[in-house]
């Protein structure tokens, strides 16, 4: 197979995992012979420092003439006092806009390796911990008209609008049917139908749009308990849809409480045209440059790049393989080192994965 990938590292600790993560894409490749054809845009700060603005023109047609795209994180504290209009942050929801990735994939599953990294209690964690967030990625607060500053009765005044049309939710939720369908079957849509007009819109299109699932189990959490369950029983929870915000935040925790943000990587799909893969965690500004960060969240973004854009069974879980491997033979970067295990550095971790292969 010939895949022609666009890499776009961005900022912070983006460079040293995008690095990594190529080294692994290659050998894999190289293994089972495929050609890789890479090319490197730019986004967010680093695109703001070489042209003034987040996203150029030329990253979005560097993505539409890939098959598929993989980024390492956006944004620091450098470009924080920047006029919002062009931060950072916009030049990944503009991407994400402009290639209509609605649907973005979280999975937040426990590596048993790692048991001992987890926040929850052992009792807990034992009962297993395998989610799969389906995140909205493209509506919502995040993109709603109108927004902006205003003056109320003389003081300054800001507002967004959380806004979500039928088709919108529907197409989510079939997504997320279908995830539950190669899964445990059971969907827990999230909103907060108690207060939210759009989330009451939410829940009757989810109810509309499950029933042409009859085998997936559907239920309804207010997104409050939702962040409640998640550390109580996380048993208990399958495939979870959600709005973008909700998702932005539920993801973060359901991540955190397998013990390691710095493992866990994303998919964000559209309805054609290519899928976008990243890291769930940021830039982590604080330790870029110092070859300390986990490289495996980008590494493992490649293995579900591989899965979903390429159909690459093997050649995926030829790096899940190699990633628990070096997992079970004790090499931990700082973030999930917690008292036993050789402490590695991000481009160590990176080699370590290639040998595995
Ligand atoms: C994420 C991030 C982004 C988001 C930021 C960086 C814009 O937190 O991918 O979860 O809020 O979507
Ligand atoms: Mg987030």
């Amino acid at each position: 197979m010939n895949m022609k990938i666009c890499l776009m590292p961005g900022d912070g600790i983006g460079p040293e995992i995008m690095a990594q993560a190529v080294r692994v894409l290659e050998t894999v490749a190289a293994k089972f012979g495929h050609a890789v054809q890479t090319e490197t845009a730019l986004i967010g700060g680093a695109a703001i420092d070489a042209m003034g603005i987040p996203l150029p023109e030329a990253t979005v047609a560097a993505c539409r003439a890939s098959d598929a795209v993989l980024l390492g994180a956006v944004g620091g504290p450098k470009w924080d006092a920047m006029d919002p209009a062009i931060r950072p942050e916009k030049g990944l929801l503009g991407i994400r806009k402009a290639l209509g990735l609605f649907a973005n994939l979280r999975p937040a599953a426990l590596f048993p390796e790692l048991a001992r990294a987890s926040y929850l209690r052992p009792d807990i964690v034992s009962q297993g911990l395998d989610i799969m967030v389906v995140r909205e990625l493209t509506g919502g607060a995040y993109f709603g008209e109108p927004r902006g500053e205003t003056l109320v009765n003389g003081e300054r005044a800001a507002f967004n609008t959380m806004i979500y049309s039928e088709s919108e939710i529907e197409r989510i939720v079939r997504v997320a049917c279908e995830i539950a369908m190669k899964r445990g079957k059971r969907l827990c849509s999230v909103d907060k139908a108690n207060v939210l007009d759009v989330s009451r819109l939410w829940r009757e299109v989810a109810v509309r749009t499950a029933a042409e699932y009859p085998e997936v189990e559907l239920s309804h959490m207010y997104v409050d308990n939702a962040a409640m369950q998640l550390i109580r029983d996380p048993s208990q929870f399958d495939v979870i849809v959600t709005e973008n915000l909700f998702g932005d935040i539920l993801s973060d925790e359901a991540s955190i409480i397998t013990g390691s943000i710095g493992m866990l990587p994303s998919a964000s799909m559209g309805a054609g045209g290519p899928a976008l893969f990243e890291p769930i965690h940021g830039s982590a500004p604080d330790i870029a440059g110092k070859d300390i960060a986990n490289p495996l969240a980008t590494i493992l973004s490649v293995s579900m790049m591989l899965r979903f854009s390429f159909g690459l069974e093997a050649e995926a879980g030829a790096i899940d393989s190699a990633v628990k491997a070096v997992l079970a033979r004790g090499y931990r970067t700082g973030d999930i080192h917690v008292g036993e295990g050789v402490k590695v550095g991000c481009s160590e971790m990176g080699q370590l994965v290639v040998d595995a292969l």
